[in-house]
């Protein structure tokens, strides 16, 4: 019986691979270099957007052509999960319409696992809260027509002291595939001082040895600068400590990487807080942008059976998303800076199509105008663009030349798609 099982699963993913086998990786910023284009923009922009290593580095799983969208359990629940906690929060990203909207990975964090393996020496669900099991979760996920996700550890033992799967990674991950599963964090407690590059390509191996498409998201915390190495790896790793619910940005350090991000491999800043009652609206706002114009995983960490009106707005918002899913797949980042402590800010990004993403990030304690140069953008100053709100879905009235500016209220964010028009007939 179980064997049984064990060969459907197997067969069920390899039909799944074959949709994904031979997907090409979208072409680096081909497009900004056509001579038809270039006009736009100043010859800074390759400079202000380096994207000198993007895509270089390439797990080649078919899998994060562009930034994981879905749900962990972590940020809210953390240790208190049950499956039914799982099959409901999974109903709730489909009647919300969360799903739809590219939500569809329902990932569970710590915390599943019993303390101890079982004779043979296999990782078993606890039995109180898990007593169905995974494989049967991960069915009434799909039958929803989403994707389960797990959690385990590279090193002995997890961060809530269940079982780790360092020296293990053959064995958990057949089981993992054996279930059904779609998706593994991979955590970095109890690592016995082994270095993160030794220990996290085992379990690449070992997924990828299963035949299933399985996204391998690591976690080691930004140890040793993933961002150089964790391509190969993994379709995602991130680059910060743990984030938490309070206006203390882990941002910034996550910008640093900004040139390694590209399809296939994305730098993560960690999970969202939005929704969890620690920052104002406009905080989770900003919060919510920048994540997005980072191509950082969408990963709601909120109790989505229960949001308010507010926490729905704001991951429901279709042009925020389309920013994040955006095809050419560059990371924005940080390009301007001023103010007391750089704390008026400018972000921005290369989208398809021609575009650009650009965010102005008011971290001050009051309201203040926010500026974006042309300059700073890498546009040339003649370049007419046309100006839309992301958060009031609309156009701004007017085309922009030479620079735009707005008032921001305090720690808020507003974004905006500049899409190119002209160049006024001077420089022609
Ligand atoms: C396994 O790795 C090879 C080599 O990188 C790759 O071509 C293949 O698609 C991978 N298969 C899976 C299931 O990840
Ligand atoms: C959830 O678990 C944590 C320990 O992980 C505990 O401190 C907290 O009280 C629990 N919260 C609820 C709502 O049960
Ligand atoms: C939250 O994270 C920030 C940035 O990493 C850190 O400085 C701060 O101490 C953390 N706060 C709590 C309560 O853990
Ligand atoms: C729903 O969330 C509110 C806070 O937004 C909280 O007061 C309430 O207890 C929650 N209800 C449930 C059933 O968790």
């Amino acid at each position: 019986m179980k064997k049984k099982r064990f060969v459907f699963a197997l067969v069920l993913c390899l039909i799944i691979d074959v949709g994904f086998a031979g997907r090409v990786v979208v072409p680096l910023l081909q497009s900004y270099e056509k001579a038809s284009y270039s006009r736009f923009f100043s010859r800074n922009f390759g400079k202000i957007f380096d994207t000198s290593n993007y895509g270089i580095l390439q797990l080649n799983n078919g899998l994060a052509s562009t930034p994981q969208m879905g749900w962990n359990s972590w940020n809210f629940f953390a240790c208190n999960i049950s499956e039914t906690i799982i099959k409901e929060t999974t109903d709730a990203l489909v009647s919300t319409g969360l799903a739809e909207l590219g939500y569809d990975h329902v990932n569970i964090d710590d915390c599943w696992s019993s303390p101890l393996r079982d004779l043979k020496g296999q990782l078993v669900p606890d039995t109180i809260t898990f007593p169905s099991g995974i494989k049967a979760l991960a069915d009434y996920v799909h039958g929803k027509g989403l994707k389960l996700g797990i959690y385990s550890d590279a090193g002995v033992f997890t961060c809530q002291v269940r079982p780790g799967s360092l020296f293990h990674e053959k064995d958990d991950a057949a089981l993992f595939a054996s279930w059904g599963v779609d998706y593994l964090k991979y955590d970095n407690c109890f690592n016995l001082g082994i270095e993160p590059k030794k220990r996290y390509p085992p379990m690449r191996d070992a997924l990828n040895e299963t035949g299933c498409s399985i996204f391998y998201s690591l976690c080691e915390w930004g140890v040793d600068d993933p961002a150089l190495w964790a391509g190969k790896v993994g379709n995602s790793w991130r680059t910060t400590g743990d984030i938490n619910d309070t206006w203390a940005s882990i941002a910034d350090i996550n910008d640093k990487w900004a040139s390694y991000a590209g399809p296939g491999g994305w730098n993560d800043p960690d999970m969202l807080e939005v929704g969890n009652g620690g920052m104002s609206y406009q905080e989770y706002r900003a919060h919510f942008s920048i994540w997005a114009l980072m191509k950082a995983p969408l990963l709601i960490g909120c109790d989505v059976r229960n949001m308010t009106a507010e926490t729905f707005e704001i991951l429901s918002n279709k042009e925020v998303i389309a920013v994040n899913q955006d095809p050419l797949g560059v990371q924005g980042r940080k390009v301007y800076v001023s103010g007391t402590d750089n704390c008026l800010q400018v972000w921005a990004g290369p989208l398809s199509g021609h575009r650009l993403v650009v965010a102005l990030w008011n971290r001050c304690p009051k309201a203040e105008t926010i500026t974006a140069q042309w300059d700073a953008l890498g546009l040339e100053s003649s370049t007419k663009v046309s100006v839309r709100d992301l958060w009031q879905h609309k156009q701004v009235t007017g085309d922009a030349v030479s620079s735009f500016a707005a008032q921001v209220d305090a720690h808020d964010c507003q974004m905006y798609i500049f899409t190119p028009r002209t160049v006024t007939r001077s420089v022609i």
